[in-house]
């Protein structure tokens, strides 16, 4: 494991039984209160930003936020949210995903994406990857492209790389951390 990894994953901690039980929740919220990794990781992330030659970051609400918008500060990019349905004033685009039980909807302002924007879509964890599959669907509908997705933590055991691989073709999906 290297230094940049170890750090990372010590300011990570799990929270057994929540939000329900049998659930290993990964609470963040140690490495955001911490600058030295907190910086470590924009920095990280930032760096996937260029070699991806990314146009502008994609946050995904709400943890894809915390992690995003310093991210496109650092890589000088501009940063745009996709948020849970119903919270953006303009003309949205919306996609829906499969949540375990029912769907869920996310929705971006589609005059914040042009036909010639690369975009580096950021989030906290990569579960099932619905999220991410939903927002890769999103962001080509609304004409640009997917230049990649940059992840915090992929949780290995639940399949999500496999799944978004048709999805992201051929785009990267850079996990700092695999568990
Ligand atoms: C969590 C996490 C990822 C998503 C991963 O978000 O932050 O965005 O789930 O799960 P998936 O790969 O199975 O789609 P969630 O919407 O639970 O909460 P948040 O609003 O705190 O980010
Ligand atoms: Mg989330």
């Amino acid at each position: 494991m290297t230094d940049i990894e170890e750090l990372l994953l010590s300011r990570i901690r799990d929270v057994a039984d929540y939000p329900e039980p049998g659930v290993m929740f990964k609470d963040i919220t140690p490495l955001l209160a911490d600058p030295a990794a907190f910086t470590a990781l924009t920095d990280a992330l930032a760096e996937i930003a260029a070699n991806t030659g990314a146009t502008k970051v994609v946050g995904l609400e709400a943890r894809g936020f915390i992690l995003g918008a310093p991210v496109a500060v650092r890589a000088g990019l501009g940063f745009i949210p996709v948020r849970k349905a119903g919270k953006l004033p303009g003309a949205t685009l919306g996609q829906t995903y499969d949540l375990e039980y029912g769907s869920a909807e996310i929705e971006v302002h589609a005059e914040d994406l042009f036909a010639d924007d690369r975009i580096l879509i950021v989030d906290d964890v990569l579960a099932t990857g619905g999220t991410a599959e939903a927002a890769i669907q999103l962001i080509r509908r609304a004409g640009a492209e997917v230049a990649g997705l940059a992840i915090l933590m992929e949780l290995g055991f639940l399949g999500g790389r496999a799944r978004l691989e048709p999805a992201l073709t051929g785009a990267p999906l850079e996990a700092l951390l695999t568990v």
